[in-house]
């Protein structure tokens, strides 16, 4: 069985008909607009199997076509494709080179988990792709996974490898989390004290925040402006969108302690505070004076340098979790809502996000913010990251907004998968394969109008509890592939979904895994050097089971 995860659209495996057999003489035959496609399926398959998959025209016997034929899968839109293999060719149409890349994936899931190994591991294996005809396209354009790398910095090496794993979970939009209260990633060249001190910290708590442990090890990193470009561009390879999040006016702890001119300073003494050591919500946010603006444009000047617009359409600017205290005590903060004649503190923190929308839209790109920037009025034009459960992804696409739909109470994979008592640093809501499986990126009872502005859905990983690659692993999967075939798939209503031929199809997918390097939970519970004895985590009992 092939088992594909996620499931296409129609697939016919005809009994009977002889395969196709990848070998020696197996040729690649990309037109004009399909080379790309070709580079990274010899990246891919052809390291998996040493086969040489050398350029050659059609008319040979054994050929891999690559066309782009908008007319043949009218319908599939941009990203769809048709897959049609039989003993002579296998002939992959799309009407874009999304569509092939993701046609491409399922050719080697095709091939078995092996196809996703880094070099053969048996010379005289025999590769065979099944006879077959698959119709596929996904159901929503955004499918997403977000990465919190300020928390715990991951290399960037992972980055790149995290890509892969996106692209062969036919996911298309990349999250990145470059700042917050413990960490600033991303070399910004006119604030060079924004890496030089925002993006280490001198220790870190172990655990969650009433943990009593704590790591002395100094943490740290960032991504020089040529990494950004470097992952910005293998993540154009896979036709990955990333949408870089430069946090504000909130979780800037770190953007703080570099330049204490940007808090609230005549509140506390904003020059004792360092990049954050533990874990919350800090009190210490951005001031809402001019400097400050002129100071995040200049950020923001320079990240849209390095995400270009064909790519990054969106550009996350944060917007949760502001706790207003300190401008409820700031003169100066005082001062600007009267200036302003704003009601509230919530309406300054609208006013600095509309800012930064019209700022954007000025330069082509859409702001996209968590939730709490519907709060005192939403900046028109902007999107919504509907995390604090349906509500504010419903308020925000009655109200005519776009909205990603990534619910904590769902799709936060930070959260523990069991409630058994071996999860590492178990957080949150016990959230299964099953649960995620179950995951309905619509919420119920939209309008049709307001459904249309559901873009689609990502999973988020917030990484305070995840020191390192393998940690994230083990929180992302097996999650992520019961999340790509909610993203993907034309599933039925949640209660109808056939969570148990999932994990029939899982079986074969786990190898895929295995053959990815990925370290994933096992269905049976944490390996012994995968849990965390003793490490305080942060479960929340009896919350409903889907929010
Ligand atoms: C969030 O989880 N604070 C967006």
């Amino acid at each position: 069985m092939v088992n594909l995860i996620p499931a296409p659209l129609r697939a016919e495996y005809p009994t009977g008909a002889a395969g196709f057999v990848l070998d020696q003489d197996t040729v690649v035959d990309a037109p004009a607009g399909t080379e790309a496609i070709a580079c990274l399926l010899r990246a891919g398959v052809g390291a998996a199997t040493g086969l040489p998959l050398a350029p050659g025209g059609d008319g040979s016997g054994h050929v891999i076509r690559l066309r782009l034929d908008p007319g043949a899968v009218d319908g599939l839109g941009s990203e769809g494709y048709l897959l049609a293999v039989d003993a002579d060719a296998v002939t992959l149409r799309a009407a874009a080179p999304a569509g092939l890349h993701w046609g491409i994936q399922t050719l080697r899931q095709l091939l078995g988990p092996d196809a996703h190994r880094s070099a053969p591991v048996d010379p005289d294996r025999i590769w065979t792709v099944p006879s077959c005809t698959i119709e596929d396209r996904p159901r929503f354009g955004w499918r997403g996974l977000m990465l919190d790398v300020a928390r715990h910095f991951m290399p960037k090496t992972d980055v790149l490898r995290q890509l892969d794993l996106l692209a062969a979970h036919k996911l298309n939009v990349f999250h990145f989390h470059l700042t917050d209260d413990q960490g600033w990633r991303v070399e910004i060249k006119r604030y060079p004290r924004l890496t030089e001190v925002g993006s280490w910290r001198s220790r870190t708590k172990y655990g969650h925040r009433a943990s009593e442990l704590w790591d002395e090890t100094p943490h740290g990193g960032y991504y020089t402006q040529d990494d950004i470009r470097e992952i910005v561009a293998y993540a154009a390879a896979r036709h990955i969108r990333v949408v870089p999040e430069i946090d504000i006016p909130g979780h800037s702890q770190a953007a703080i302690s570099a330049y204490p001119e940007l808090g609230n300073a005549d509140v506390v003494d904003t020059t004792a505070l360092s990049v954050w050591d533990s874990w919350g919500v800090t009190p210490n946010v951005l001031a809402p004076t001019d400097r400050v603006l002129r100071f995040y444009e200049g950020v923001f000047e320079e990240l849209l340098g390095l995400f270009p617009a064909a790519t990054s359409p969106f550009v996350h600017i944060g917007g949760d979790e502001c706790p207003k205290d300190q401008w409820k005590q700031s003169p100066t903060a005082q001062a600007r809502i009267r200036e302003l004649g704003l009601a509230d503190e919530d309406e300054l923190q609208s006013w600095f996000i509309r800012h930064f929308d019209g700022w954007l839209t000025a330069r082509g790109r859409r702001l996209i913010g968590w939730d709490e920037i519907l709060e005192g009025g939403l900046a028109e034009g902007a999107a919504v990251s509907s995390w604090r459960g349906y509500a504010g992804g419903i308020a925000a696409a009655e109200a005519g907004h776009d909205v990603v739909m990534c619910p904590e109470q769902q799709v936060y994979l930070d959260h523990r998968q069991d409630g058994g008592p071996d999860e590492p640093m178990p957080i949150g809501y016990v959230r299964s394969l099953e649960d995620v499986y179950r995951f309905e990126p619509v919420p119920p009872g939209l309008t049709e109008e307001a459904a249309g502005h559901v873009l689609g859905t990502q999973a988020n990983v917030w990484t305070e509890v995840m020191q390192n690659r393998a940690r994230v692993d083990y929180q992302v999967f097996p999650r992520l592939a019961a999340f790509a075939e909610v993203a993907w798939s034309a599933l039925p209503a949640s209660a109808d979904r056939d969570f148990a031929g999932f994990e029939q199809r899982m079986a074969t997918h786990y190898a895929r895994l295995d053959a990815l390097g990925v370290d994933y939970r096992p269905p049976g519970g944490p390996l012994p050097w995968q849990r965390r004895p003793g490490i305080l985590g942060r479960p929340i009992e009896g919350a409903p089971p889907h929010g």
